[in-house]
């Protein structure tokens, strides 16, 4: 079993009656994460050699614990949750859960988990009730899309009594094309399934209330509601690169005008309410072969490009590069969304840079201007920052719908010594010139990746969530794994070879000064075991046998500033994926704490909290998905259960009880 979930983060994607994948002889979604396209990598970028120090966390330490408790996949069905007792902690007060591994999700004692929004659940009046076996692309346009990811939540007016009231913004990453449709051995997908499969990825607004109870229910109908998809919805391209040569196709000669977003991972909510979608693994939809020579040739090396994990090509031209070779410069990119305008074009905000964006949250800058931090998800890749040039002004949001469209992004060097050197990514800087590649500002953007290798940023392991936090001045990195460094290619701030696990870098700004070109960094934990020596993990000792956990991806800062941390991957340590609270100030900083986990297959999204910490919202993406898991043999039938029926990534809601906060 264990193998298993192990090979089951190598392929998400349909596969051949033989269970190979799609894209035999190329590389699935979590492969293509997880192997290099940098060419520094390899070429002694830094060696052990060049380590000056390596910085340990000052207040971290390895905790002594018992063997781990792993459960085995149960049957699909509900389980009891035993609670375990645990040191009181000053920072969270609830009863951890425990390590394990079923086809349920599993919430800490007092809590309750209800499901707020289903793939295929209805989002308009009109919107055809969800029938797995008779998908259309009409009616997946009219419904929650697949693989929820990020979750944001902009609060309007309050209802009578104080009820919360609100917009959820949702990402629909990927489609897991095995498990979403019926009888898919020995055939490829159809032009109507990929078309399908455009209509699920992208994202949704809808309007959420809350009862007279706490509990909440999406407002079908109401006028706010919207889907954003791959196939349907139009884009503007703005920012340095609208109209550059490098983004026109026949279809739009302008270069300002994109068909729809799609891979959309982590996102953001801005200040002033806009919802930001992080395109994240682009490269995967495109087909087809550049023809000897081709100009963009280095730069879809470095991307990617094609991946060949989708059918999509084969019935629309724009996804196959050999008749479309610009297409693929109009996807990885950050779009911005006027939620409160859903008649609105969304926006493809180049000026953040072009990458296999993660994220994008932001925060103001004691100046004003708004930074953004982002990752780039793949194995030896970047952390980012976005600055803008012009400056937040309070309670005047049409003022502020244009700071994403003039700034200068930043890539991180992590030096050994505990600084973090924000290096500029400006044409004519540096080596980012003509005698390098770079014409324009365009082509810095376009080529992100190649700008930041020129300039000598820090190859992280796997950059994922980018968090500040919003009143201590530090923000968070979630590096999720790389077992691709080697001894020789460690450094300070990725100190582990063979890292499986991941880890997590506190970024310090100087006097909370997030626009800082030279801010501190220091290791918060080293994620995996701590009773295994080999693994090098780093937990303070407060953390139980269920306290710690590998491969962090998303996280969230809740109301009291306290810090909670989602996984993608935990299951190569044998337990399921889950939301971990974790200390990050006084004695148990570095203490991890289990609040919830996923069933199998699934990784954990979200993370958001409502502003009075009493609500919680998760994203259980991918669930019941395997190495050879189908519509027909999914590994949970999560969450309706029903005979026959494929698992339905979902959006849940967890409240207490009793009505309090979250985590205390
Ligand atoms: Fe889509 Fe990096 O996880
Ligand atoms: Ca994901
Ligand atoms: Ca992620
Ligand atoms: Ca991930």
């Amino acid at each position: 079993m264990f193998a298993t979930i192990i090979m089951q983060r190598n392929c998400r994607n349909w596969r051949l009656d033989n269970g190979a994948c799609c894209c035999v002889g190329l590389k699935t979604m979590d492969e293509q994460e997880n192997t290099s396209s940098n060419p520094r990598i390899g070429s002694g970028v830094r060696t052990i050699s060049d380590l000056i120090e390596v910085r340990l966390s000052r207040r971290t330490f390895v905790a002594g614990l018992g063997a781990s408790a792993v459960l085995p996949v149960a049957a699909c069905s509900p389980t009891e949750e035993t609670p375990v007792e645990v040191a009181k902690s000053a920072v969270f007060d609830f009863p951890e859960i425990t390590r394990g591994l079923d086809g349920m999700h599993h919430v800490a004692e007092g809590y309750r988990a209800d499901i707020l929004l289903r793939w295929g659940d209805p989002l308009f009046a009109d919107s055809p009730a969800f029938d797995p076996f008779a998908q259309t692309a009409e009616a997946q346009e009219r419904q929650f899309g697949y693989n929820n990811d990020y979750v944001g939540y902009w609060p309007l007016e309050e209802t009578e009594g104080g009820r919360g009231r609100g917009l959820l913004c949702v990402n629909h990453e990927y489609t897991s094309t095995p498990l979403m449709f019926p009888g898919l051995a020995g055939r490829k997908p159809t032009g109507e399934e990929c078309a399908v499969e455009l209509a699920a990825h992208g994202g949704t607004v809808v309007e959420i209330k809350q009862g007279a109870d706490g509990l909440w229910e999406t407002v079908v109908a109401s006028p706010y509601n919207r889907r954003i998809t791959a196939g349907s919805t139009p884009m503007e391209l703005t920012g340095p690169v609208a109209g550059d040569p490098r983004v026109q196709t026949s279809e739009d000669p302008s270069g300002r005008r994109v068909m729809g977003t799609m891979n959309n991972c982590a996102g953001g909510i801005t200040p002033w309410g806009t919802y930001l979608m992080a395109e994240e693994n682009f490269n995967g939809n495109f087909l087809g072969s550049l023809e000897g020579g081709h100009p963009e040739t280095e730069s879809y090396a470095r991307y990617g490009i094609p991946g060949g994990w989708y059918n999509w090509g084969v019935f629309v031209d724009r996804f196959d590069v050999s008749k479309e070779p610009n297409e693929p410069n109009r996807f990885g990119w950050v779009v911005e969304v006027d939620i409160l305008d859903p008649q609105s074009t969304p926006k493809k905000r180049t000026a953040l840079g072009r990458f296999k964006h993660e994220g994008a949250e932001s925060i103001i800058a004691p100046d004003g201007r708004v930074v953004v931090y982002m990752g780039d998800d793949q194995r030896f890749d970047y952390v980012y920052k976005y600055v803008s040039t012009q400056v937040y002004t309070l309670d005047d949001r049409e003022a502020n719908m244009d700071l994403l469209e003039d700034g200068t992004l930043y890539v991180a060097r992590f030096d050994d010594d505990g600084t973090v050197v924000w290096l500029p990514l400006i044409f004519g800087e540096g080596p980012l010139t003509p005698e390098n590649g770079f014409q324009s500002q365009a082509d810095v953007l376009i080529d992100t990746r190649l700008a930041a290798d020129a300039v000598g940023a820090t190859p992280m392991d796997r950059p994922e969530d980018v968090e500040p936090h919003p009143t201590n001045g530090r923000v968070y990195v979630m590096l999720t794994n790389n077992i691709d460094r080697t001894a020789d290619q460690i450094d300070a701030a990725n100190p582990r070879a063979n890292n499986d696990v991941g880890h997590i870098i506190e970024i310090i700004e100087p006097e909370g000064d997030f626009a800082a070109t030279e801010s501190r960094w220091e290791i918060l934990v080293r994620c995996g075991d701590p009773t295994d020596p080999e693994a090098g993990a780093t937990w303070n000792s407060a953390t139980s046998e269920n306290g710690w956990f590998g491969s962090p991806d998303n996280c969230a800062i809740d109301p009291s500033g306290r810090l909670w941390v989602s996984t993608d991957g935990n299951q190569v340590t044998g337990a399921a994926d889950g939301l971990w609270a974790l200390a990050t100030d006084g004695e148990e900083r570095g203490a991890g704490q289990a609040f919830f986990r996923t069933p199998v297959g699934a990784e954990l999204c979200g993370p958001r909290f409502t502003k009075d910490g009493k609500s919680l919202f998760l994203a259980v993406q991918h669930p019941g998905d395997g190495d050879d898991a189908t519509f027909e043999a999914p590994m949970t039938r999560w969450p309706d259960f029903a005979e026959g029926q494929p698992p339905r990534p979902s959006v849940m809601v967890i409240r207490r009880n009793d009505g309090g906060t979250i985590g205390s």
